[in-house]
């Protein structure tokens, strides 16, 4: 059986993509329509009624474009807006479980950190997962606010003064905690991942919600008949809700490929 309809991803804003970037090296055959809600970034300081209404408004885009299933590639709409699964057609992923069972195999010393927007910190979602599968772990959630504007602003280098010691300061209190383990709750995050390992040193297992997500994927397309064979050359779309262009400049970066202009299109995610 193969399936060659493409593979749903929406996020808030940019995050996304580095789910996507995990997606494309765990499933090179599969195509993808990607989007991001630009417009509306951020979510994770918003209510959770209207992070859930945003949600269901991404979720009905991607159901428009024929997919065959959704990925929630959101820490905040996965921590705080599970329901929205519930009515879908398709078969839906989040990241946050995928991520603790990822950090509770990680772990050695049981001390798990996580970090996230505030929304999703306060959900303390990842927590609860934590602590279902491992009930003897340690947990310390802290949000770290000014990451997302930080990476949408296309600031993220090690060398950069400004982004270090800003993320020294929200991360002061997991290197007092000393984790072996620190799950990037929000998927704007790994790219600040060489800033966060210089913060914290090497000694830290970072967990990337796009790998976690891609690997649970791989099996389930395998399971369900649903991986496309590979007779069609996959094929990547990608939506915003405001204009493309510092989408397709930082796409590249994020995605680690070059992202065609041509291929990123602006919808009004109100008016469907
Ligand atoms: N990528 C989103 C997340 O994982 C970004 C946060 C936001 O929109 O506030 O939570």
């Amino acid at each position: 059986m193969s399936d060659k309809r493409a593979i749903g991803v929406f996020d808030s804003g940019l995050g996304g993509l580095t789910v996507v970037k995990e997606l494309i090296k765990a499933l090179p055959n599969e195509s993808i329509v990607y989007f991001g809600d630009t417009g509306r970034v951020p979510y994770g300081t918003r209510s959770v009624e209207t992070i859930k209404k945003y949600a269901k408004q991404d979720e009905e885009f991607l159901l428009n474009q024929d997919v065959k299933l959704i990925i929630a590639a959101c820490g905040t709409v996965s921590s705080v807006a599970g329901d929205i699964a519930l009515d879908l057609p398709v078969p839906y992923f989040e990241v946050v479980s995928h991520s603790a069972k990822a950090a509770v195999k990680a772990t050695k010393n049981e001390k798990i950190a996580v970090i996230g927007t505030n929304a999703t910190v306060n959900s303390r979602q990842h927590e609860k997962e934590i602590l279902r599968l491992m009930p003897s772990a340690s947990v310390l959630n802290q949000s770290c606010s000014l990451f997302v504007p930080l990476v949408e602003e296309g600031w993220y280098e090690a060398d950069d003064i400004v982004v270090v010691e800003t993320v020294r300061r929200y991360l002061q209190p997991i290197i007092d905690f000393k984790p072996d383990t620190l799950i990037l709750g929000c998927t704007h995050y790994p790219i600040l991942s060489e800033v966060i390992k210089k913060v914290l040193g090497d000694e830290v297992t970072l967990i990337n919600a796009g790998t976690a997500v891609a690997e649970s994927l791989t099996e389930f397309l395998k399971e369900n008949g649903l991986e496309n064979g590979g007779e069609n050359s996959p094929e990547y779309r990608y939506y915003v809700s405001d204009k493309p262009d510092s989408f397709v400049r930082l796409a590249s970066i994020l995605i680690g490929r070059q992202v065609d202009g041509n291929k990123v299109l602006k919808v009004d995610i109100n008016n469907l």
